[in-house]
């Protein structure tokens, strides 16, 4: 099980400390979310600001385009440790085109599924991808609850190919990640567990939280 840190949720005036702390507590990437208020009823990050996550980790960046339109974004997310870009099964471009648009930028490409998205409705698109991300909550917003239906997705996607990774984003926390953990999830994308607390040592309740999701490794 391989650990992502949203940066949703992170401190967003201080984002290249908390890349830091996450980065010397062991999280394995990052994950940023675009949000262009159309696609989701929420803003958030931008282009740039990859590029400037980009300079400043040391460790994979996933970037979750929740964009009406992420074609025009591609070429503009090459950037050194963007390990992979990640569109979304419900938008209305020529996602065929767009995945291979990202496989030829260099990245790894991803497809990802709102909760009320089957996944027979991506089957097209499996040998094109590298990664599926089942949203686990309606997209747009950390600190939701898991809609722990969605995790029965882990196994029809693997059915259909078995080498495929599949993440789960939304709603994971130490009891979550549990029932994950039991569908055999390759990566869990974690915002607010990891982030929300209101202690005053912020960095080990954070480290100790990482250490009950990677306790499923
Ligand atoms: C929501 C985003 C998530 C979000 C997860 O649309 O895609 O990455 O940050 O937040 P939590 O882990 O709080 O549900
Ligand atoms: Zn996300």
């Amino acid at each position: 099980m391989h650990i992502s840190a949203s940066l949703l949720s992170a401190d967003p005036l201080n984002i290249a400390a908390e890349i830091a702390m996450l980065t010397d507590i062991g999280v394995d990437s990052l994950h940023v979310d675009i949000m262009d208020g159309h696609f989701v009823p929420n803003i958030a990050f931008g282009i740039d600001t990859v590029k400037c996550i980009s300079e400043n980790s040391l460790i994979p960046i996933n970037v979750h385009l929740m964009v009406a339109n992420p074609s025009q974004f591609i070429d503009m997310l090459v950037h050194r440790n963007v390990e992979c870009v990640i569109i979304h099964r419900e938008i209305c471009g020529e996602i065929e085109e767009i995945l291979k648009k990202i496989k030829t930028s260099g990245t790894k490409a991803g497809i990802a599924i709102n909760p009320e998205t089957e996944v027979c409705e991506i089957e097209a698109y499996m040998k094109l991808v590298d990664f599926v991300l089942i949203m686990g909550v309606s997209p747009g917003f950390s600190g939701q609850q898991l809609v722990t239906q969605t995790l029965n997705k882990v196994a029809k996607i693997k059915s259909i190919r078995n080498n495929v990774i599949v993440g789960i984003d939304g709603g994971i926390n130490d009891k979550t990640a549990i029932l994950a953990n039991k569908e055999k999830v390759d990566i869990l994308v974690a915002g607010s567990y990891l982030f929300d607390c209101a202690t005053c040592n912020r960095v080990d309740t954070i480290k100790e939280k990482l250490r009950k999701l990677c306790q499923y490794r």
